[in-house]
């Protein structure tokens, strides 16, 4: 595969605040160099039998291949950050920023505070939208790499000494005054739109249990702590039991093999938390049952209390 430049979207002249020669020099030199960099080491890569080459090539390769790749996608973000006049947000962008962040304002403050605490070392500050959540988060990505994962970013200032020493020496605050000038917010909103038409990560699908009703385990952490009335039955298998060194703090435990035996002892009036075949078989009977989704490992994840299993 071969990378192709990607053109230069702000008009460089026009920027506020932001001398041409400093976009130029940036564009030309560090992003430039980097796109070839890449597209130097894929071509490499291209050529490697990868079961024959050693570990070590292999890996530093594919290092340095991340962080080139890395480097251009978020220099080419950039320079498409710029060219508006950093005010008046778009309402779609607005309302999507109050949202997640309370205001517009609070967000321009922690978005200049993340950036403010690069200052002297080096790193980009995304505001980036995570389709798993719906939700925009504002991120420090130090060097070129640690991007959330599944993440896309929509907005990016670039914290390398190379985007502001030339101008602003050492005034890395005047710099970030000067970016958040010249954000081409109509552009942002934009690539926000095609953001968030990206669907979420598919949740994991239990095909047999789809029409069963489950309760999350935080669910079920609240009705705990509220003192609800719930019956919670572990029915992990007897052979797993044995091994198991814990259970669920007010579960008891009972063999999902001889329900017959201890089915009576349930109340229909309170809801019952249980095993997914066994949910399924008490529901038939008229209770109130549920699966936990996520079962013991989950509880135990959100540090659930945990007893001795009986
Ligand atoms: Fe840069």
């Amino acid at each position: 595969m071969e990378y192709h430049i990607a053109p230069l979207f702000c008009r460089p002249w026009t920027l506020n605040g932001i001398s041409p020669r400093l976009i130029e020099s940036h564009y030309e030199h560090i992003y430039g160099e980097a796109l070839s960099r890449l597209n130097g080491i894929t071509k490499e890569l291209e050529a490697l039998d990868a079961a024959t080459t050693p570990a070590d090539v292999i890996n530093r390769l594919k290092r340095d291949q991340f962080t080139e790749l890395n480097s251009t996608l978020l220099h080419e973000l950039y320079f498409a950050s710029l060219g508006g006049d950093g005010r008046a947000l778009p309402e779609i962008i607005a309302g999507a920023i109050a949202r997640d962040f309370g205001s517009v304002d609070r967000w321009r403050h922690e978005f200049v505070a993340l950036a403010t605490a690069l200052s002297g070392s080096s790193g980009w500050v995304l505001l980036t939208y995570i389709p798993r959540d719906g939700q925009l988060i504002n991120q420090t990505a130090s060097d070129h790499g640690q991007n959330i994962a599944g993440g896309i970013p929509i907005l990016a200032i670039d914290m390398y000494e190379h985007a502001y020493q030339m101008e602003f020496g050492a005034n890395a605050k005047a710099y970030i005054a000067a970016f958040m000038r010249n954000i081409d917010w109509n552009a942002v909103q934009a690539r926000y739109q095609d953001a968030s038409e990206v669907k979420p990560p598919r949740r994991l699908e239990q095909k047999q249990f789809a029409d069963l009703p489950s309760i999350t385990v935080e669910e079920i952490k609240v009705m705990l702590d509220l003192g609800t009335k719930v019956q919670i039955i572990d029915t992990r298998p007897r052979h797993y039991t044995t091994r198991a060194q814990d259970m669920m703090e007010g579960a008891v435990w009972r063999d999902p093999e001889r329900l017959d035996d201890w089915i009576g002892e349930l109340s229909k009036t309170e809801p019952v938390v249980i095993g997914c075949e066994t949910a399924a078989t008490l529901r038939k009977a008229g209770f109130d049952a549920r699966y936990m989704a996520g079962g013991h490992y989950a509880w135990k994840a959100i540090n659930g209390p945990v007893k001795l299993f009986e």
